[in-house]
């Protein structure tokens, strides 16, 4: 297992590119893979764990799949594996997306019941509600979700869940509802940016949708689906870790290839934050030439502050003048990481699902450990900014979702290593 070992103090300076979503790039080459009847393309992808264990998934699934050098070439397939084991599934929750298609496409779809994670219970009901919503019937067998229909039929449903709307659920029945007859409205859709980028690569395949990205999306079935060329969008995630590097770091960057319109409530947080940034096209300078201010934050649905970036905010907060709240509303036990910032001095009091962070002159370095991928990139960024060494252990789940991290920040001016055992 790596490790990184990390000599913090230094403020970054130099450029960080963005590499492409990865929340867009697990569900677009489903749609693909499993949907498509032709050969589909998907450009801009990142090098990512999840998205390799996507790739084995459909590969799996008997869907030839390449991928390498940014590009996923998808070939088209006749006929599919409608099995999802669990060996694949318990590796990536996103595994749950191969439901809505198998079942669309192919009539049948079994998919291993993808457990709770170190971020607290993941339910999949409201994926299912909307599955059965098309007429599908839903059974659970030794721990497998078995999903049939003859045919789905569209229908009018809502996909409210009890924290709000679902980012899963929206995409899986959207890949349900392309092949169904007739017309299905989504009602309390998403409307993350994936949500309309995977229709609008479903659109490019031939499928008929309207809304996405607002919260009634309306879908008329067609009869199939013709595969795509599909370029992926930066991913936002990404771009606000980075903006977070260089404000944490009192650094001087750009991170370049940035989508600004996809940031709003982290851009309006860092800014009241006293965060400097400075727009150019899609490069910002992310400069800090005051202190850094405690702001509050309640993560929320998009456009709200994503729970994505809350692990990351609450590391800039530790050495902010002030003290901040923060309230993570999507996934309740998300504050792993907060023990581990304690350990490098950090003054962080959770309470239920509030932590109050309160700003310390400095955090010094510590052995930590990740415990999920956004936990392990706020002890990176901790790393980066605490005096003296830092090695944050189970660096897998930062390289789930964080391409060649370390040669990012190295190229501007981090002192990080990977080290193998
Ligand atoms: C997606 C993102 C993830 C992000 C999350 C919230 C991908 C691959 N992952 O995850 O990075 O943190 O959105 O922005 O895009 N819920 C239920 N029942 C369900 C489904 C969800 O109760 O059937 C709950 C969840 O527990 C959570 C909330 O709804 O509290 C939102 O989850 P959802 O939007 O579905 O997240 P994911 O799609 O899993």
């Amino acid at each position: 297992m790596d490790r990184f070992v990390i000599r913090g103090g230094a403020p970054l300076a130099g450029v960080i590119p963005v590499s492409g979503s990865k929340n867009a790039g697990l569900p677009i080459p489903v749609a693909a893979a499993i949907l498509g009847t032709t050969d589909s393309r998907i450009t801009n992808v990142p090098e990512l764990q999840d998205i390799h264990t996507m790739a084995r998934l459909l590969r799996h699934l008997g869907s030839p799949v390449e991928v390498g050098d940014g590009v996923l070439d998808i070939g088209a397939a006749d006929s599919l594996n409608v099995e999802a084991e669990y060996d694949l599934v318990r590796r990536m929750r996103a595994s749950i997306y191969v439901l809505g298609p198998l079942l669309a496409r192919f009539g049948e779809a079994r998919v291993s019941f993808p457990g709770g994670c170190a971020i607290g219970a993941r339910p999949v009901d409201i994926h299912l509600r909307g599955m059965e919503a098309l007429g599908a019937s839903i059974e659970v067998e030794h721990g497998f979700i078995i999903a049939k229909a003859t045919k789905l039929r569209g229908a009018d449903m809502s996909l409210m869940g009890p924290q709000g709307t679902s980012v899963g659920a929206t995409a899986n029945v959207m890949m349900a509802a392309v092949l169904a007859e007739g017309v299905t409205t989504i009602r309390d859709a998403a409307v993350e940016p994936e949500v309309a980028d995977l229709a609008g690569c479903l659109t490019a395949m031939g499928a008929r949708i309207e809304g996405a990205g607002t919260r009634t999306i309306a879908i008329e079935g067609v009869g199939e689906l013709h595969g795509a060329d599909y370029a992926l969008p930066p991913d936002r995630i990404e771009s606000a870790s980075y903006i977070l590097a260089g404000a944490i770091t009192r650094g001087d960057i750009r991170v370049r290839g940035a989508e600004r319109r996809h940031l709003g409530a982290v851009l309006g947080k860092l800014t009241e934050a006293d965060i400097w940034l400075d727009w150019e096209g899609k490069d910002v300078r992310v400069t800090v030439p005051n202190g850094i201010r405690s702001v509050d934050v309640d993560t929320g649905v998009y456009p709200g502050f994503p729970t994505d970036v809350q692990a990351q905010y609450m590391g800039l907060m530790c050495m902010a003048q002030g003290k901040a709240r923060i309230v993570e509303n999507i996934f309740t036990d998300r504050f792993m990481h907060a023990l581990e910032l304690q350990r490098m001095g950090a003054d962080i009091q959770i309470n239920g699902n509030v932590a109050t962070v309160t700003g310390v002159d400095r955090l010094t370095g510590a052995p930590v450990m990740a415990s999920d991928l956004r936990a392990g990139m706020v002890l990176v960024l901790a790393g980066l900014a605490a005096e003296g060494e830092t090695v944050v252990s189970r660096v897998y789940h930062i390289d789930r979702g964080y391409e060649r991290i370390e040669e990012k920040l190295r190229a501007a001016g981090a002192d990080i290593q990977r080290v193998s055992d």
